[in-house]
């Protein structure tokens, strides 16, 4: 079992009660509960501490070289400026995730800046309470399948997480498209699990980062990048087949990136196929709007305009309530009206239930690839 320890720094004692509008209203007590909770559901032994001084901070960190397998770290206003906590995070010699309840990329410049960001394994910020159990999840798959990440292009989203089963191959290359609206917050950490889930069945499993909202990303940078992702991989390693899985607005992303030939197999999981509808019906506002930038939804950024030619998966849940299972079977009426055909699956499930693994449907879309 791993050992995790979650600290959290100046400041985070006075959740609850400190600016709730932009912490939330759950005491730290509260927050402390949650994240040891899901670190039993994800087989971890979660400790958790916090202090406003600097030097108990680097004291607890240094002692996780033999207490802990890896770090959360919230370090509040610290991770803007301490190079102390950044050296004690190296010196500690286990992996850490930084966590920031807010999107400190959407506040005042000097917070967008963490100095502890080079040395942590990664970044999650503005998903509330949520991002520490993300953090977890984050440790977890790293220690199951180390990735190797690669640039794809210059732009520091422009990366992808690769792993690869241990005989030379030719696999299979699945390439995963996270969700999220588009937006910043949301990122490939997301889609971890089902990428150490395949690379464990013989996938080479390619995890994209992409240009979201917020980082020079929408219509069509988002999806130029995810084309420019597949051809990198496609171009740097011998490949059987392709095959683009998509959740979410990764799933639009999946199904326009698609439309390439050199994609065989398109599996969308809840996917936002019409960013006309999405604007009409509010869904995820204000990010379709956002996404589509001025230009024009009903267009070629809508997959139900033009659905793509190849094999595809649909996955919906019924039971989706982030994006409506209408969704799907619009889709479907469109690819069919234009001669395509789509397997459809609709099981009573939600929306973020298909980024599980464990799920009976995920093995059901798996092993009929
Ligand atoms: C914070 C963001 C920091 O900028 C701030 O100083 C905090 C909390 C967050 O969780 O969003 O104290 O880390």
């Amino acid at each position: 079992m791993q050992r995790i320890d979650v600290i959290n720094g100046p400041n985070l004692n006075m959740l609850g009660r400190r600016e709730p509008d932009i912490y939330g209203t759950d005491t730290l007590e509260q927050v402390d509960a949650r994240v040891v909770a899901w670190g039993q559901r994800l087989g971890l032994e979660v400790t958790t501490f916090q202090s406003n001084r600097e030097g108990d901070l680097i004291d607890r960190i240094q002692a996780c070289r033999t207490s802990a397998d890896g770090i959360v770290i919230n370090a509040g206003a610290l991770t803007h400026t301490s190079y102390a906590i950044h050296d004690a995070l190296l010196a500690a010699e286990v992996p850490a995730v930084e966590v920031h309840l807010s999107n400190i990329h959407a506040r005042e410049p000097w917070r967008a800046v963490s100095v502890l960001a080079p040395v942590v394994a990664g970044s999650i910020f503005g998903r509330g309470v949520v991002g520490y159990r993300d953090a977890l999840r984050l440790l977890v798959n790293r220690a199951a399948a180390m990735p190797h990440t690669i640039a794809y292009g210059d732009h520091p989203e422009q990366v992808m997480d690769v792993r690869a089963p241990d005989d030379p191959g030719p696999h299979p290359v699945a390439v995963l498209v996270h969700g999220g609206f588009w937006r910043r917050e949301w990122g490939r950490d997301t889609s971890d699990t089902l990428a150490v889930d395949l690379t464990a069945r013989g996938w080479v499993t390619a995890n994209v980062e992409y240009r979201r909202l917020g980082c020079d990303g929408g219509w069509p940078a988002s999806v130029d990048d995810v084309a420019t992702a597949i051809a990198h991989i496609v171009s740097h390693r011998e490949v059987s087949s392709v095959t683009v899985f998509g959740h979410s607005s990764g799933g639009q992303l999946a199904l326009v990136a698609g439309r390439a030939t050199a994609v065989e197999t398109v599996v969308a999981l809840a996917p936002i196929t019409d960013l006309a509808w999405a604007i009409e019906l509010g869904t995820g506002a204000p990010s379709p709007a956002q996404f589509a930038g001025g230009h024009d939804p009903t267009g070629p950024m809508s997959p139900v305009a033009e659905p793509a030619r190849g094999r595809q998966i649909l996955v919906h849940g019924t039971a989706d309530t982030e994006v409506p299972v209408e969704f799907s079977t619009r889709y479907v009426q469109a690819a069919e009206a234009a001669g395509i055909t789509v397997n459809a699956i609709y099981p009573e499930t939600g929306h973020f239930e298909l980024l599980d693994p464990k799920t009976p449907v995920w093995e059901q879309v798996v092993t009929s690839l």
